[in-house]
């Protein structure tokens, strides 16, 4: 089958097209290189031996995904395209509204004119908000989300549930992403942050390389068994192979299916720092810091759901992902981008 992918040449849409290239099917990506570049497309052309076909372009502009649309015949998309940054998002939240709920609103429209009904959505764990319930099942009540990032995901997936309720030959398939972190295990594609990361895996990876001088845990006080926080980390292969599953099912049924892609396994802070230390055998500096507001002490996943609908279970573990993420970062100091852009 044929898969556009918008977004596709970011962090989980290259290690999906990997993916989905080594299950024999065809790629298109939609990318307007916001938050990424040419080159991940290049190095998963690499990886395969397979072509893509890459259109620059923004999801949000009807024209440009009519035209892609026109020219190649998809059996589903997959929506990856979005902006990401949560600090960010709270400073400049109509830019996340335009261009996260305009993509996802552009698509869909343009899909629907071309007969092609079918779309893997990337959501967010964060659709639960500070739920005290863990683990996190697909039928919690959504909760508060705690920035416009976040109510971009919640607003989307609304969008698209009233989109396949309005006309049922809609195929809507939302995934709930956890914590994405790790490589492909050939270190030629990874996640390749811009400044200073937010997120913990990125940030350990650079604090390993001496890019940064310390890895600050944020808070050692929460109600956890080592009082760090805790998350449901996912190998992002594991997460790729969830959207190949989750587009068969696309493909096969109609209506919208939600599904958690996590383990299902808790990993605090201080037992993420111990696995990267073991996994790479190297020590990695790090000191308590306050807590970082608007964090949760808990978030993991049940991934019962995707199990049983999609056969799909994550079997990467957390020294896995730790590996895989410091091969990426120590073959890719500056990640896509060589040292010296003058080189
Ligand atoms: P990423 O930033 O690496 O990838 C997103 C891609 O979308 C980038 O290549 C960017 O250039 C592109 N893009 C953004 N706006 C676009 C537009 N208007 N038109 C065309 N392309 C556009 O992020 P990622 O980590 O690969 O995340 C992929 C998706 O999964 C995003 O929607 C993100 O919100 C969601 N998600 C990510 C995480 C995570 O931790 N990485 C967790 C939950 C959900
Ligand atoms: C964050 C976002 C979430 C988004 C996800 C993408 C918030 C509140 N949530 O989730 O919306 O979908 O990223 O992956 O921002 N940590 C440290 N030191 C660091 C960095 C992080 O101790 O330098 C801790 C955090 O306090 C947290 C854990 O590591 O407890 C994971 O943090 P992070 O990777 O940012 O993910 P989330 O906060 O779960």
């Amino acid at each position: 089958m044929r898969f556009l992918l918008t977004g596709g040449a970011g962090y989980i849409g290259s290690h999906t097209c990997v993916c989905l290239l080594n299950a024999g099917h065809d790629v298109v990506v939609l990318d307007n290189f916001v938050n990424s570049c040419p080159e991940a497309i290049r190095r998963v052309e690499q990886i395969t031996g397979r072509k893509v076909a890459l259109y620059e372009g923004d999801c949000c502009d009807e024209s440009i995904v009519n035209h892609v649309l026109d020219r190649e015949q998809i059996d589903a998309a997959v929506h990856f395209a979005g902006l990401k940054a949560v600090g960010e998002s709270v400073s400049i939240p109509l830019n996340y509204y335009e261009n996260n709920l305009g993509a996802t609103i552009t698509l869909c429209k343009a899909l629907a004119k071309h007969h092609v009904k079918r779309i893997v959505f990337s959501s967010s764990a964060t659709v639960y908000g500070d739920s005290k319930i863990v683990p996190m099942r697909e039928d919690l009540p959504l909760g508060e989300c705690t920035n416009p990032y976040g109510w971009t995901k919640w607003m989307s997936e609304r969008i698209l549930r009233d989109t396949a309720y309005a006309d049922k030959d809609w195929s809507v398939v939302l995934l709930r992403y956890f914590n994405p972190v790790g490589a492909h295990e050939s270190g030629l594609i990874g996640e390749d942050p811009t400044g200073i990361p937010n997120n913990l895996m990125p940030f350990i990876c650079q604090t390993a390389a001496g890019v940064r001088p310390m890895l600050n845990i944020f808070g050692n006080d929460y109600d956890t068994p080592d009082g760090t926080c805790i998350r449901d980390y996912i190998h992002v292969m594991d997460l790729a192979s969830g959207h190949l599953k989750a587009l068969e099912y696309a493909c096969e049924h109609k209506g919208t299916e939600i599904f958690n892609l996590g383990t299902g396994e808790g990993c605090s802070v201080r037992q993420m720092v111990e696995a990267f230390e073991r996994a790479n055998h190297l020590t990695l500096p790090h000191q308590y810091a306050p807590r970082r507001p608007g964090d949760i002490a808990q978030s993991f996943a049940d991934p019962a759901k995707a199990q049983a609908v999609l056969g799909w279970q994550a079997t990467h573990t957390i020294e896995d992902m730790c590996r895989d993420a410091w091969n990426w970062q120590s073959h890719n100091p500056h990640g896509y981008r060589t040292e010296n852009p003058a080189e």
